[in-house]
């Protein structure tokens, strides 16, 4: 998505007189466009996406106005170019310090011949404030997400493996419109649902199991992220209790999820139910995390987090209970933090399923 001008307006509120950025997705969010192996070149006026042949007559139809092609290549090459933009602006440059190795951080200073600024705050805080046509776009790949769930779940029954389970998800994510997962799906079932990010194998469904999906898809560069768990012929009363323990977990999360709540205050909120319930010991991650062009960045709901969420940010709401050895269960909706409060973007039911 297009948003230079925020991001121009953000470096002269930041005294930058430019910005390199080599992240695919912060390359995006600056032009509209997300080839790999570039760069994008900002000043607060003007704004240069450096790319190859591969790329550059795309680039110059998807690219946002504003923003001048510059083809790299081996008479050219990217860091010669960089280092001419950067010949030409007074005051530092930043670059995303967090994103680049160390190596390749300190490799890009002595290629420019000139120190840089980690400007990592500067676009991680950008980011994580949605726009409305983002907070759309992320809605729009959310309804993708649960259209193929609701696909997939009458396929679910004993046989069916767990690789099988995730192939489809895939399937019907693409059939309407998906442009890539937006990370593996995780599809597991039986004991295998005690690991929080197992991975599907060859194993099936058989009755009496649990089955957990967490999955999400790409659309227009922004993520969905969601997890169901479904019991399948039966569940015992101890499944059931887990699973109520886990919805409410995620509700009293959700409760607490406002402007003003830091990310661990979120987290604690749910993390509460379970530790009540007895489970504390069975849910060792963070109750969220930031979702947007990256199914994962800021700003997370975990105990880490001690600033305010603030209004406009999208954060999952995952929590879980994982007992090794036996079964597992999640439950992950996607939130946007509203002047208030807090809008449940995920719309999919969430009572538990037996098929
Ligand atoms: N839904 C996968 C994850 O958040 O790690
Ligand atoms: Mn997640």
């Amino acid at each position: 998505m297009y948003q230079l001008r925020r991001i121009q307006e953000a470096l002269g509120r930041a005294r930058l007189g430019a910005l390199i950025l080599t992240d695919d997705r912060n390359i995006y969010y600056a032009t509209g466009f997300m080839p790999t192996d570039s760069a994008a070149f900002i000043t607060p006026q003007r704004a240069w996406l450096i790319t190859d042949s591969r790329y550059t007559e795309d680039a110059a139809e998807k690219c946002g106005p504003g923003v001048e092609v510059l083809l790299n290549n081996a008479q050219h090459p990217l860091t010669e170019l960089l280092s001419g933009l950067c010949a030409g602006v007074e005051g530092d440059v930043g670059a995303e310090a967090g994103k680049l190795s160390h190596l390749g951080f300190i490799g890009l200073e002595r290629s420019l011949g000139r120190e840089l600024t980690g400007a990592d705050e500067l676009i991680n805080g950008l980011r994580a404030h949605k726009t409305r046509e983002e907070l759309e776009t992320l809605i729009r790949a959310q309804r993708i997400a649960e259209a193929a769930l609701e696909a997939v779940l009458p396929m679910i029954k004993p046989g069916l493996s767990e690789r099988e389970l995730a192939a489809e998800l895939t399937y019907q994510m693409m059939r309407r419109g998906s442009e890539r997962n937006s990370f593996d799906p995780i599809a597991i079932t039986g004991a295998h649902t005690s690991m929080p990010h197992g991975v599907p194998g060859d194993g099936v469904i058989k009755s009496g199991d649990f089955v957990t999906m967490d999955f999400g898809c790409v659309k227009d560069g922004y993520c969905s992220d969601m997890t169901r768990t479904v019991a399948v012929g039966s569940a015992t009363d101890e499944m059931k209790h887990v699973y109520e323990t886990v919805l409410r977990a995620q509700a009293a999360g959700i409760a607490a999820a406002k402007p003003s709540a830091t990310g661990a205050a979120v987290h604690a909120a749910g993390a509460k139910v379970i530790a009540d319930a007895g489970y504390g010991e069975y849910f060792g991650h963070g109750f969220g995390h930031g979702v947007g062009l990256d199914v994962h960045e800021a700003p997370n709901a975990s105990p880490k987090n001690s600033e305010p969420l603030g209004e406009g940010v999208v954060i999952s709401a995952e929590p879980g209970i994982y007992i090794p050895g036996r079964f597992g269960v999640r439950i992950e909706d996607v939130l946007y933090i509203t002047g208030d409060g807090c809008e449940d973007i995920t719309k999919a039911p969430k009572e538990l399923l037996i098929l």
